[in-house]
């Protein structure tokens, strides 16, 4: 492609015809130029979606690919990259060239497969091959194209002829590296996924809303050993508005505990790993975000008919009782061993009695979720080291950084969390600090961490008896009034606690993040921090004010906020891509003061 600089873009005038909006102009006097990370892109209007809030989602799976090269990099060395996985073998550029349009930036020139895979002394990993398979402007390509060395060569694919054009202003206006890396495509993601198998060393699908008709695809695109990046901002669907909705598109039902941001995580996770099960290939998640107003996981994606057979035993329903803060998990399937010799067999059930045993209330049931790690800890590791490393390439940094270190303290056995304000709500009572309950939880012989889904959560592996029994004893000394005998609450406080809870201090129950001052909840630097609407939507006051988001969304996700619930309804873009805790970074909220008020 021929190298043009932005002057030289500016020199060649406009095309822009009165009245009309020329989507092929390449003047930039007719946009404005936007800057992040290496990245710059043209921006004008709507034409092409670009959320600035996204910034953080984008720093996050640059951190993350970077420490999949480490990862790649360590297990070729010890050569487990030889024969398992596809990491190593070039794209079919016989394929490749065929989506190629007159003007696209030809790919990387890959080497035979005679290279591949032949001697004992394992060659360094080839550079990565990217699919940006919904690429927009193509600000996310160019910086993976820019920012990570070892990245080869970077697909931006888009089924909006808008974008690609503006994906190409944009490679143009990115100098001699983005031209020789970045390749823009104009394709439907499902059909170039599918056609391109395990042609990708790492896929990134970033969809407006959800993610689900686009991951039978993206499983089969990625390489054996493969990273698949993947986010969904459909949060009012995923955390349980529309239970039936969420079914249709994930396979799953979800439910509206307190909860439910890990819990959609889950869903997605259980998802992708159920498409990639019908091609005989599982999952490994690595990283599992909810932050802002969407969740992105990071998995990947292995090949193995024998491994397959386990993944009935990684998903789980749930029972969440409808009186209390009590739930269950039970497996779907089971492993039994015998000799050394794997059975698959059922999940054994059921796991609890059909009433509460704590306040004698009905249970719903909600799942299949993934119910194994959601994280990896050395990936964990490796991504804060990598970030810390070159924190200035990071725009980001502070938040990315923050979430990244909660993940970091987050108990990896332990699927979901309670909420204090929520045990107390069910008790009517006023509420301890965190700390105290968690010394508590610590003193009784369990783990407890906090959760980076929610500033409020609780993790821990104790049983419900033992959290009920800890606030009884918090409850005989903070007397709640006299309630109707028949609430849940009550029916939990007329039993006598085993365990006498020991509120003492223990510093192995709190936050060490937080003990060296080490932010994990950091506020959005901007007011109106959210999602956008589509591209090519007429913003209008009614959707925007000079800031961004407009009263239209904050009237909507403003009861849900405060309520901790997700939104009512998936609707029109700018309302079904926001979710509950879309200013949940508003402070280091731990609840360390005592709180006279709570949930009701
Ligand atoms: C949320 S935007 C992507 C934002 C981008 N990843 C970024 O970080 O700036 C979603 C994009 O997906 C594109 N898209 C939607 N459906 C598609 C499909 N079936 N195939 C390819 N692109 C699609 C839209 O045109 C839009 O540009
Ligand atoms: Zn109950």
């Amino acid at each position: 492609m021929e190298e043009e600089s932005a002057q030289h873009m500016r020199a060649k005038g406009s095309k822009q015809s009165k009245g009309k909006v020329d989507y092929s102009s390449t003047n930039v006097d007719d946009y404005s130029i936007l800057k992040e990370g290496q990245a710059e892109i043209l921006l004008r209007g709507n034409d092409v979606f670009y959320n600035k809030a996204q910034i953080v989602n984008r720093d996050l799976s640059i951190a993350v690919v970077r420490a999949f090269l480490s990862v790649r990099e360590e297990e070729t060395k010890s050569g487990k990259n030889k024969k398992k996985n596809d990491l190593q073998k070039p794209v079919d550029s016989e394929k490749e060239s065929v989506e190629l349009t007159d003007g696209d930036t030809p790919s990387e020139p890959t080497n035979s497969k005679m290279e591949d895979v032949k001697s004992d002394a394992m060659p360094p990993p080839k550079p990565l091959r990217v699919l940006e398979a919904l690429a927009a402007s193509g600000l996310r390509a160019l910086r993976y194209a820019k920012e990570i060395d070892r990245v080869g060569s970077v697909v931006a694919l888009d089924n909006d002829e808008v974008a690609v054009e503006s994906c190409k202003r944009n490679i143009k206006l990115n100098g001699s590296v983005a031209a020789a890396k970045v390749q823009p495509v104009h394709a439907d993601a499902r059909v170039y996924m599918l056609t391109h198998e395990k042609q990708f060393d790492v896929v990134d699908v970033d969809p407006y809303g959800s993610p689900s008709v686009f991951l039978d695809s993206a499983v089969q695109t990625v390489a054996d050993g493969g990273l698949l990046m993947c986010t969904a901002t459909d949060m009012a669907v995923l955390c349980g508005n529309n239970g039936e909705v969420c079914y249709t598109k994930y396979g799953a039902y979800p439910l509206r505990g307190k909860y439910c941001h890990e819990m959609a995580l889950r869903i997605l996770l259980a998802s992708i790993e159920s498409h990639a099960n019908r091609y005989k290939r599982y999952i490994v998640p690595v990283l599992s975000v909810s932050v802002d107003f969407y969740i992105r996981v990071f998995v990947r994606i292995f090949t193995s008919p024998k491994t397959v057979k386990a993944s009935a035993s990684k998903l789980s329903y749930l029972y969440q009782c409808v009186g209390c803060d009590a739930f269950h998990l039970q497996p779907v399937g089971r492993i039994v061993c015998k000799n050394d010799n794997p059975r698959y067999l059922p999940g054994a059930g059921p796991v609890i009695l059909p009433e509460c045993k704590h306040c004698g209330k009905r249970f719903n049931m909600g799942g299949p979720i993934w119910s194994e790690p959601i994280h990896d800890p050395d990936w964990i590791a490796l991504i804060l080291k990598e970030m810390k490393s070159c924190r200035k390439s990071y725009p980001a940094f502070e938040k990315v950084h923050g979430v990244v270190t909660a993940i970091s303290e987050e108990l990896l056995d332990v699927p979901l969390y309670l909420s204090l304000h929520s045990l107390c709500s069910t008790l009517k009572c006023t509420s301890p600090s965190a700390s105290i309950f968690r010394y508590a939880i610590a003193n009784a012989g369990y783990d407890v961490s906090s959760s980076h889904a929610s500033p409020l959560g609780l993790k821990t592996n104790a049983p419900m008896d033992v959290i009920w029994d800890i606030m009884r004893c918090w409850v005989k000394t903070h007397p709640v009034k006299a309630q109707p005998a028949d609430l849940p609450g009550s029916i939990i406080l007329s039993q006598e606690p085993v365990l006498q809870a020991n509120f003492s201090k223990v510093n192995a129950a709190l936050s060490k993040a937080r003990a060296k001052g080490i932010p994990r909840f950091v506020p959005n630097p901007e007011e109106f921090w959210g999602p956008k609407p589509r591209a090519g939507r007429q913003l209008s006051s009614k959707h925007f004010h000079s800031h961004g988001f407009v009263a239209a969304v904050q009237n909507g996700a403003s009861h849900a906020i405060q309520q901790n619930m997700p939104l009512a309804k998936e609707g029109e873009a700018a309302v079904e891509e926001v979710t509950t805790e879309l200013e949940k970074g508003v402070a280091e909220v731990e609840p360390e003061t005592k709180r006279q008020k709570v949930d009701s």
